[in-house]
């Protein structure tokens, strides 16, 4: 178990929005959190983070209790985050925007390069600003900055919000291949079909809640589950 999230209560200053929050990612594997809009997925990733620290709860990453540590130690755990939108400095370079994910100021050319297997488009464009990019190059850069890290768990915020299919298919790709380096991933979704394919385990929330878990493939027959909390119909 390379994170445990177990029964977090989470507030923004007198709202309760996080209502007891549990789940588990496996060591190597894509987790997928799925909901609809303002039921608390976000707010998790948050929890997970440090960002809004849980009133209660425990959140265990890699064997070690991290519920109280400040936002800005977590990474340095080995927690990549990439946050809902594409959050790069659109007055910077790619290059820019890289060094300011990394941790200790110091730019180590294996991860660099190991960063630019999955991302081939950025490395020529280095020197180009980063808000000269397309919506989807931005997203890529925006993982990028995190996977430059070696992070061994990755957040990802709704990762193919607003990207074209051709993009959601790439994005599916980068998952499967970040996966297939054995970080493991909890995948905040909207898109249903992303979250089936790529994930190996599924949660899915309601108004602060995880109302079901299940198998990608349990979900996918399971027209009332499907309908009653994600709105997909058949
Ligand atoms: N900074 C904030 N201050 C107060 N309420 C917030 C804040 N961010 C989110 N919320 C509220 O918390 C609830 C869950 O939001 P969020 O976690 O962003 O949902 P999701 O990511 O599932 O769309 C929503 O009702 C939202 O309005
Ligand atoms: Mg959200």
């Amino acid at each position: 178990m390379i994170l445990k999230v177990d029964a977090i209560h989470t507030y923004y200053g007198k709202s309760h929005i996080l209502h007891g929050v549990s789940l588990e990612v496996g060591e190597g594997e894509v987790v997928a959190l799925l909901g609809r809009n303002g039921v608390g997925k976000t707010t998790t990733l948050k929890s997970i983070m440090g960002l809004v620290p849980p009133r209660s709860g425990s959140i265990v990453f890699n064997g070690r209790e991290i519920t109280r540590l400040p936002a800005y130690k977590v990474p340095r755990l080995g927690i990549g985050y990439i946050p809902q939108g594409k959050h790069i400095f659109p007055e910077l370079t790619v290059l820019e925007n890289l060094k300011i994910g990394l941790i200790r100021g110091k730019l180590e050319g294996d991860s660099l390069k190991g960063t630019f297997n999955y991302f081939p488009r950025l490395e020529e464009r280095l020197d180009q600003m980063g808000g000269s990019l397309s919506g989807g190059e931005q997203q890529m850069l925006a993982i990028a900055r995190a996977l430059i890290t070696n992070p061994r768990l990755v957040l990802m915020d709704e990762p193919t919000e607003g990207l074209m299919p051709l993009l959601v298919r790439l994005m599916k790709d980068i998952i499967k291949s970040i996966k297939g380096n054995g970080v493991s991933l909890l995948l905040v979704e909207q898109n249903l079909g992303t979250a089936l394919e790529v994930s190996d385990k599924i949660y899915i929330m309601e108004k602060g809640m995880i109302v079901y878990e299940g198998k990608p493939q349990e979900l996918a027959e399971d027209e009332e589950v499907k309908l009653r909390y994600l709105g997909v119909s058949v």
